[in-house]
């Protein structure tokens, strides 16, 4: 009876699930839309990860609007990084205009003005949304080699410089303390713990010190300190609907760097916490990480590879992750072959990187009788793409040109007013709207000698420092051979000296 199909219906019949699914929209072929012919991706394959790409306004941002609203109301947790703000009016239902209403009878949608529960976090600035943060000992030497534009062999002797201070249980809470432990280590008296450690030049340690000068010159230091981020907080759900946590970015000057960092430490930090998950219906979480190119741009081949390695074994624990970017080709290829999913909208071919970029993405779709891949992709409409997903057998679908749905809340940005209110109602709120300015490195160390008859406190646990010394005494304190063989035993007998995983991000 094959023959009797449509050619949209053979190409939907590729889409069809037992299991929920997210509806991507419907298929366009032949010269017209059929509102029956769903392309959708099953809920059970979005651990399988996926891209989104397509030149500037092409629809990108609108689709991942889509994809977020559907898996919020499927009871699944989001997380998007939010670069231009116009993701924002997730949290508000959207208007019916004409064209919604036309879109929706094309895609087969019982279109509906829809908000959803959204968390707005940015990292420090005022942009009114709740302020995160991560201590630079739970960061990681590779995560904060990668912010500071560290070379290979610097980002080596920063891993040797935390793993000494995580020998020594130093807690490095803020950019503060690991300036005032690579000061340690490069001046007169430190110059014995730098040998101990072995292949350290002072002369590279000076450099990192200067960029970490730079970084906290750019306002870098915000983003470190505590309370430290919980990313279970991201996996929360109200009136079974899964929360979209928001990542603003804050203002203009922020970081870029920082920011798309920011969001691969916290990945790391769920892959590093959550258990083995198995075969899920649906995902636990998902990530969206737009303007991908900034995680990959001048990454070292050793981020490269934490990269591929972190994106392969998360969907074990059923987090799964969408990369949103304009060029397919801004994504390294052991990445872009980890993508089940991808949602490909047009291409443009000016200039003959275009067209290199353009004839490498046609080679990454299966082959379709249906479509002159070429020729579609850079002649798709806004709000249109070329999509091959997972099946529910996880084989890949058949390709389709998809017309998308419509978002059902707010196209474009809610407002800093509303963000704020949003922000200020949060239970977030009284966890992370302040910073604590606790504790540093010298202060954890002395609070350790000063108990030194009895068992020491694990670092977590060390008592609160009363007042703060003299940087001077943080120098002696190190330099005095006795302390050094007390903070040696120290570090091993309580037991928790710190481990660290596959980002170098801190195990707790
Ligand atoms: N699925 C859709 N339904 C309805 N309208 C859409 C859809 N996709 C895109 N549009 C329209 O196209 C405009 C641009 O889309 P969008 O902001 O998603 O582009 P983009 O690819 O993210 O661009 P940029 O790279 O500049 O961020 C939207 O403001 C909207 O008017
Ligand atoms: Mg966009």
């Amino acid at each position: 009876m094959a023959d009797s199909r449509t050619a949209a219906q053979e190409i939907a019949a590729g889409y069809e699930s037992v299991g929920a699914a997210v509806e991507l929209g419907t298929v366009f072929v032949d010269g017209q839309v059929d509102p029956s012919a769903r392309v959708r991706i099953p809920l059970s394959m979005i651990n399988r990860h996926g891209l989104v790409a397509g030149a500037t306004g092409t629809g990108k941002t609108k689709t991942l609007q889509n994809l977020a609203e559907q898996l919020s109301a499927a009871g699944v947790p989001v997380l998007m990084a939010d670069v231009k703000g116009d993701l924002s009016g997730l949290a508000k239902a959207g208007e019916s205009s004409d064209r919604i209403t036309a879109r929706a009878a094309e895609t087969g949608d019982d279109w509906a003005p829809t908000g959803y529960p959204v968390e707005f976090l940015s990292l420090g600035g005022d942009s009114g949304a709740i302020p995160i943060r991560a201590t630079i000992t739970g960061f990681g030497p590779v995560l904060l080699s990668k912010v500071l534009g560290l070379n290979a062999t610097q980002e080596s002797t920063l891993g040797l410089i935390f793993h000494w201070a995580d020998s020594q249980k130093l807690a490095l809470l803020d950019t503060k303390d690991l300036r005032s432990v690579i000061q340690h280590l490069t001046s007169d008296e430190g110059k014995a713990d730098l040998k101990g450690i072995g292949g350290v030049s002072s002369a590279t340690a000076g450099v990192i010190l200067r960029a970490l000068v730079n970084l906290e010159a750019q306002g870098g230091a915000d983003f470190f300190g505590e309370p430290e981020f919980e990313p279970s907080d991201l996996m929360r759900e109200i009136d079974g609907k899964g929360v979209i946590s928001l990542l603003e970015l804050a203002d203009q000057q922020a970081n870029p760097k920082l920011f798309s960092t920011f969001l691969m430490w916290l990945l790391a930090e769920l892959f590093e916490h959550l258990p083995e998950a198995g075969d899920l219906d649906k995902p636990k979480l998902v990530f969206f990480f737009d303007e991908a190119h900034l995680l990959f741009d001048d990454a070292s081949k050793a981020f490269l590879e934490r990269i591929e390695q972190t994106v392969k074994l998360i969907r074990s624990k059923g987090v799964g992750v969408f990369f949103c970017t304009q060029l397919p080709t801004d994504i390294p290829n052991d990445v872009l072959s980890q993508l089940g999913a991808r949602i490909q909208h047009a291409l443009r071919a000016f200039t003959p990187d275009d067209q290199k970029a353009l004839s490498r993405t046609v080679k990454t779709y299966p082959t379709t009788p249906n479509y002159k891949l070429a020729e579609v992709l850079t002649s798709l409409g806004i709000g249109e793409a070329i999509v091959t997903v997972l099946s529910e057998r996880g084989a890949p679908t058949p390709v389709a040109w998809a017309r998308l749905r419509a978002p059902r809340s707010l196209m474009g940005a809610l407002g800093g007013d509303a963000i704020t209110a949003a922000a200020q109602a949060s239970p977030l709120h009284a966890k992370y709207g302040e910073t604590v300015d606790r504790e540093s490195a010298y202060e954890k160390l002395t609070a350790k000698i000063e108990s030194a008859p009895e068992a020491p406190a694990p670092a977590a646990e060390a008592p609160r420092r009363q007042e703060k010394e003299e940087p001077g005494m943080f120098e002696q304190i190190l330099s005095n051979p006795a302390v050094k063989s007390f903070l040696r035993s120290a570090a091993s007998s309580a037991g928790r000296e710190i481990t660290r995983g596959l980002f170098g991000t801190r195990r707790r």
